[in-house]
């Protein structure tokens, strides 16, 4: 089967961060789904958050990636779903044990309160983590 892309998608305050991510995704050689913004004109980050966890929860993406300004809004926005464990990370420890002991399947960013390397390397590092299981994913098992 065909690697499942990297779905990414932002609100018009994480557009240019956006654009750099899809780029550091591409240097990483991964199929990646922009489910938009594509403009600066301003958007709700709930029907943003909304858009990316359905194409997870549909089996579209593997996993995503949400950016707004400040990672919260769009979080918050995707966690109401079902199945999806979206990490707001500011740093990569932030996005270390989001992975080892959350299984985060979507990494949220905040475009203005995070520099663009320090989100490249959360990025990497989200991706490039498994899951430790164990004890962890019966916590995992409880968030449903
Ligand atoms: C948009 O102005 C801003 O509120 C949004 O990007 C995000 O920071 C919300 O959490």
């Amino acid at each position: 089967m065909a690697q499942r892309p990297i779905a990414i998608a932002s609100d018009h305050a994480g557009l240019d961060l956006k654009k750099l991510l899809v780029e550091e995704l591409a240097a990483m050689g991964e199929p990646v789904v922009d489910l938009g913004t594509s403009g600066p004109e301003s958007v709700d980050y709930p029907d943003i958050g909304d858009a990316l966890a359905r194409a997870i929860i549909e089996g579209k993406a593997a996993r995503g990636v949400l950016v707004c300004g400040t990672g919260i809004g769009i979080s918050i926005a995707a966690n109401r779903h079902k199945g999806i464990r979206a990490a707001h990370c500011r740093d990569t420890t932030d996005a270390r044990f989001a992975r080892l002991h959350n299984d985060a399947n979507v990494i949220a960013l905040g475009a203005r309160t995070t520099g663009s390397e320090v989100a490249k390397d959360c990025l990497r590092v989200f991706l490039n983590t498994g899951f430790e299981g164990g004890r962890h994913q019966r916590r995992v098992d409880k968030l449903g």
